[in-house]
């Protein structure tokens, strides 16, 4: 049974610790390399081990002063803040370039949103589907994108098709061939994720949206863990939207996100703004992303530091930054293998590079039935936190026709910049002591 609406959106259950970290804890000896230094310039909580950047990341500790300097600022002044103040305005005109930059967009193209769930949203709802539409999405689809569907269906009839991917998948083809059969000619868009949150597959996006082009379908990808965990280049990814994180793998401030509208001056797709104060204006003065950007007092502070950390990334190589978090997560599904052997892991495997991602899902057991036990993995992710002061959570996922229960619960780990491998080291001390 699901307790609280945290533990099912977020997995784990504990109440844990203190939110404030002494600045003292922050001094540090020199680092040895580029990597130590850089997780030297975030701040958690001394003794902690956080591998959860797929539920949400770390503001590092500079950014967390100029975020409070900004706040001052706003406070000190509200209205020149909100109204003419070049990062904190309501437009967000300077912002925008500079994260649009960031995924190789045009800056029309771009609307700074409070997070995935935001944008998912604005593109599900603002769609105009009639009844009888089809709309294909996968059986690893997050709430986000699920949520506004099935309002969509209840208001406008859509028909949602569910179509099952494998775990572990074992190349895109195979994924590709299960979008084809599923399209009809009622398809009216394909909606799925570029990471999967369960496992961690990395969807052949290109292909896919290829596909949806080829039938005149738009595509919406939710790119959750697509941010700074991907080099993005949104454009070259062939979709139509895209709706991601700020707060995740690019360790911005929490709520922040990012909508990325295809040709938003034209808006092929007919997009209406359903949160916006100027829709009356749709058309030459305010395009749909403008409009969508226009929705009333903004997280100013928490966009402009958005922008910050696209520097951040800039700084260290958007490209190192991806081989660092997948080789990492390498690391884990390796472990995981040698440990309680290759069927444990549901991540596809890191030597097909094309479906690999940050995210490692596994069940720690030579039991294969453990998967199937919606209390192992879950109670499992709770000791990790609780005993241990280990940070990762429990998904779960449908299982296979003829599975002994309906969903699959495996362990997610995500390895994000800030971690190394005595963080992996510590994990796999962690379970081998809890489990065997
Ligand atoms: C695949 C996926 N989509 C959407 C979301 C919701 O993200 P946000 O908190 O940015 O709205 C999550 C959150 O973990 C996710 O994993």
């Amino acid at each position: 049974m699901i307790a609280s609406r945290r533990q099912f959106l977020c997995g784990g259950g504990a109440a844990l610790l203190p939110l404030l970290v002494a600045d003292t804890a922050l001094a540090k000896p020199a680092p040895p390399n580029k990597w130590a230094a850089l997780r030297g310039r975030f701040s958690f909580l001394p003794g902690l081990t956080y591998l959860n950047s797929g539920s949400e990341g770390s503001l590092p500790t500079a950014l967390r002063a100029r975020l409070s300097h900004l706040v001052t600022e706003w406070s000190a002044s509200p209205s020149w803040a909100c109204f003419s103040s070049p990062n904190l305005e309501q437009s967000q005109t300077q912002n925008r370039r500079r994260l649009a930059e960031f995924v190789s967009a045009p800056p029309a193209d771009v609307v700074i949103t409070d997070n995935t769930t935001m944008g998912l949203a604005m593109v599900v709802l603002g769609l105009p589907f009639t009844a009888g539409d089809e709309v294909i999405i996968t059986d690893h689809e997050h709430y986000a994108l699920t949520s506004p569907l099935k309002v969509a269906s209840l208001r406008s009839g859509i028909v949602v098709k569910q179509v099952a991917i494998p775990s572990p998948a074992t190349s895109a083809a195979q994924i590709l061939d299960v979008f084809t059969a599923a399209l009809t000619p009622r398809t009216r868009a394909i909606c799925f994720s570029h990471v999967n949150w369960t496992t961690g597959l990395r969807m052949p996006v290109e292909a896919i949206c290829a596909l949806g082009r080829q039938h005149n379908v738009p595509t919406l990808v939710d790119g959750a863990h697509g941010l700074g965990m991907i080099d993005l280049n949104l454009p070259a990814l062939g979709c139509d939207f895209y709706a991601c994180a700020g707060h995740k793998w690019l360790n911005g401030p929490p709520a922040t996100g990012l909508l990325y509208i295809r040709d938003a001056v034209t808006n092929p797709w007919k997009l209406v703004p359903i949160v916006s104060e100027v829709a009356e204006y749709l058309g030459p003065k305010f395009s749909i992303a403008d409009a969508l950007q226009m929705r009333g007092s903004p997280n100013g502070p928490g966009f402009a530091i958005l922008a910050a950390m696209c520097d951040f990334y800039d700084e260290i190589g958007k490209s190192a930054v991806e081989s660092r978090i997948l080789s990492l997560a390498a690391t884990v599904k390796a472990r995981a293998a040698a440990t309680w052997g290759e069927a444990c892991v549901y991540s596809p495997s890191p030597a097909v590079m094309d479906l690999s991602s940050g995210l490692s899902a596994f069940v720690p057991s030579r039991d294969p039935t453990a998967a199937y036990d919606a209390d192992f993995v879950p109670k499992l992710a709770e000791t990790l936190i609780n005993k241990h002061k280990i940070w990762v959570r429990a998904t779960s996922f449908p299982s296979p026709p003829g599975a002994p229960a309906p969903r699959i619960n495996t362990l997610r780990v995500s390895t994000n910049i800030f971690n190394n491998t005595a963080d992996i080291d510590r994990l796999f001390a962690a379970l081998t002591h809890e489990v065997g």
